[in-house]
């Protein structure tokens, strides 16, 4: 087993800062812009909302318990107060980790290589011609490995003086970044085009299943939810911090910046014209239709657009580092690996994972489609059940330093009823079925 005692955060900011970082990511910006365009913008804003409240801020508030009372990482948490038999789930939370992070950084990768070229000589305003041969190949391969190379580095520099040292450095960048694009944008002729598209909702479109199944897959995949990160993030925090309170500053920060980040997207799309690429939108969206907005734009643009990727870089790095610490605090924990080799040898075989995602863009999008609609809403509602139901004392850790008051039982009734049904019939009925048809589109 691994020595000394367990890494810890050094100080409350630092953990809040630390799990906005996981949150906010490529998830705020890349995912939730192409999904709101494909979902009829505002009314997949508005069930994104109630996603998040109803059905994801439980979840977060779990995890948050779980591993902050366990002090494990997963596979340990899960059976320190479930017994042996909650195991494999742990091992579903690894495996999301290691499926996550072997695609999230080749789409970092993009963004990276997208960064540096407009530094060098600008955007190119063939981009979306382009796009294929920038975002498969070696091409991408080589900024996936450059981009996880990063990762890898801050990772074995430890809990505090790697991961809570650069967050605490780059999340107020990342926030200052977003709002002064957001402020940009708005002074764009046509923008208020592209606001009523965002902001008005498409009722029609409000109640479909499928509408349904992304946003709640979005509000998962976005708080970092269902595989372990939130859990193993918690692991390191002391007694003396208020849970509930965490989650919500967590889900707020992550919330107002995926709405912000719109405020950014969707008034440049519609001031260059360009929202008939949007219709066509895919996982490509943000890097064909951005880059060809910036070079549209001139030297103003190139100025833009390099900002608006160092904020995607950045918010992909914070959030690329907490899944790789959930594979790495789980190889130290359970394995009795020593972190530096640990995180070395791990990024090394989730690289070589991602290969086929650097490779074809298509099997991108079925490994993101098998991870959230299978990995995390399967993760998630598994949660919800284990503490909800198995693990003993969870409203009280849940409630450590704070007053006793009613909703802890509203609480744990949305883990044991709600939430678990809800997923239960999303997964069923959509998110299941509509992978299998993904996988099938293959080939
Ligand atoms: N929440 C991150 C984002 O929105 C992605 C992520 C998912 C990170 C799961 C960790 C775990 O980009």
């Amino acid at each position: 087993m691994a020595g000394g005692p367990r890494e810890r955060w050094t100080s409350k900011r630092g953990f809040i800062l630390a799990a906005i970082g996981s949150a906010v990511g490529l998830g705020n910006m890349w995912r939730f812009s192409y999904l709101a365009a494909e979902n009829g913008g505002a009314a997949f804003v508005v069930l994104y909302l109630a996603a998040t409240l109803v059905i994801a801020l439980p979840v977060l508030l779990a995890e948050l318990a779980l591993g902050r009372g366990s002090q494990k990482s997963p596979i340990q948490a899960l059976t320190l107060y479930g017994g042996r038999r909650w195991k494999p789930l742990g091992l579903v939370f690894i495996t999301s980790g290691f499926l996550i992070l072997s695609y999230y950084t080749v789409i970092a990768g993009w963004a990276l290589r997208y960064g540096l070229v407009a530094i060098a000589s600008g955007f190119d305003p063939n981009a979306a011609e382009r796009f294929g041969e920038v975002a498969s190949g070696w091409d991408a391969f080589g900024y996936h490995i450059a981009f996880m190379a990063f990762t890898v580095f801050i990772v074995v520099g430890g809990v505090s003086r790697g991961i809570e040292r650069t967050s605490l450095v780059l999340m107020p960048m990342l926030f200052a970044l977003v709002v002064g694009l957001a402020l940009y944008a708005a002074t764009l002729d046509g923008a208020s085009a592209g606001y009523a598209y965002y902001l008005k909702p498409d009722f029609s479109k409000l109640l479909s299943l499928n509408v349904l199944k992304d946003a709640t897959g979005q509000a998962f995949f976005s708080l970092s939810l269902g595989m372990g990160a939130m859990l193993t993030f918690a692991s390191y925090l002391g007694r003396d911090v208020n849970l509930p309170r965490a989650a919500m500053i967590i889900a707020g920060a992550d919330v107002a910046i995926a709405f912000i980040a719109g405020l950014v997207v969707f008034p440049m799309i519609f001031a260059l014209d360009l929202s008939a690429d949007v219709g066509a939108s895919t996982v490509g969206a943000l890097f064909i239709t951005l880059p060809k907005a910036f070079a549209e734009m001139g030297s103003v643009g190139r100025g833009v657009g390099i900002l608006f990727f160092a904020a995607l870089i950045v918010g992909a790095l914070t959030s690329a580092i907490s899944l790789l610490e959930v594979v790495v605090s789980s190889a130290i924990d359970s394995l009795g690996w020593r972190r530096r080799p640990a995180g070395i040898l791990l990024g090394i075989a989730i690289t070589a994972l991602g290969a086929p995602s650097a490779w074809s863009t298509d099997i991108l999008g079925v490994v993101d489609q098998i991870a959230n609609n299978i990995l995390i809403l399967g993760g998630g509602f598994a949660l919800s059940i284990f503490v909800g139901w198995v693990m003993a004392g969870s409203i009280e850790e849940a409630r450590v330093g704070t007053a006793d008051v009613a909703w802890f039982g509203t609480w744990r009734n949305l883990l044991r009823y709600a939430v678990p049904a809800f997923l239960f019939f999303v997964l069923v009925y959509d998110a299941i079925p509509s992978t299998f048809r993904a996988i099938a589109g293959l080939f």
